[in-house]
């Protein structure tokens, strides 16, 4: 079995932080599009610079730039991949299932990392990322329940789901990531 797995889950769930150690674990190429979209705005180009108006006011970014920011990473990829970030709506978990059928790849499973908003919140503040402050914070949960929490049940559908539990330390969760997984 191929190791390709989606992360998902809302904004400060600990996507990144338990997939970048997951991939070091596995060796497996970890995908954040947010990482990739920031490293487009610290670049400065004017797409950058577009870039960072929408992600500063918490909106997403249009599915075909983050498409073709994904394309390029995952085609000619063979040892497995973590999606951190992405698909973040219906148009984009389409889009995927098609490249993904062109490339010959699938999905193995989807985990869903489960937190509830006041202790979102509440880490989120406490990180302090540029588009870490309440207002945005606040939006960012509602981007999320509006436009990318209906994937829970599109990926439930296919029963490639799995929900874990996203709040304690952070050794536990990673453990209950692999108690899913493996
Ligand atoms: P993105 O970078 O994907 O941010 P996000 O989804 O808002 O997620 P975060 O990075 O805030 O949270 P996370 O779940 O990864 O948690 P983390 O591990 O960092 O997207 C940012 C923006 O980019 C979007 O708003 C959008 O504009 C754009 N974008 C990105 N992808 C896009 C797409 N596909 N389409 C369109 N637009 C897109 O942890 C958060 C904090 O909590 C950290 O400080 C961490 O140390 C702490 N923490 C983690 N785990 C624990 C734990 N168990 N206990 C206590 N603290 C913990």
């Amino acid at each position: 079995m191929k190791k390709r797995f989606i992360f998902l889950g809302p904004p400060g769930a600990g996507k990144g932080t338990q997939a970048v150690e997951f991939c070091k674990k596995e060796e497996l190429l970890y995908l954040s599009t947010g990482d990739l979209l920031r490293k487009e705005v610290e670049a400065g180009t004017s797409l950058g610079k577009e870039i960072s108006l929408i992600m500063n006011r918490g909106e997403l970014v249009s599915d075909s730039l983050v498409l073709s920011i994904v394309e390029n990473c995952l085609s000619g990829e063979s040892k497995g991949w973590v999606l951190d970030g992405f698909p973040r709506n219906l148009s984009q978990a389409k889009a995927l299932e098609k490249l993904l059928t062109n490339i010959n790849q699938k999905i193995e499973a989807v985990v869903q990392i489960d937190v509830g908003d006041d202790f979102l919140i509440e880490r989120l503040l406490s990180r302090g990322r540029q588009d870490d402050n309440e207002e945005v914070i606040r939006h960012r949960l509602d981007v999320y329940k509006a436009q990318t929490a209906p994937l829970i049940e599109f990926y439930r559908g296919q029963e490639i789901l799995k929900t874990i539990e996203g709040n304690g330390e952070i050794d536990l969760v990673a453990s209950r990531i692999r108690k899913v997984l493996f």
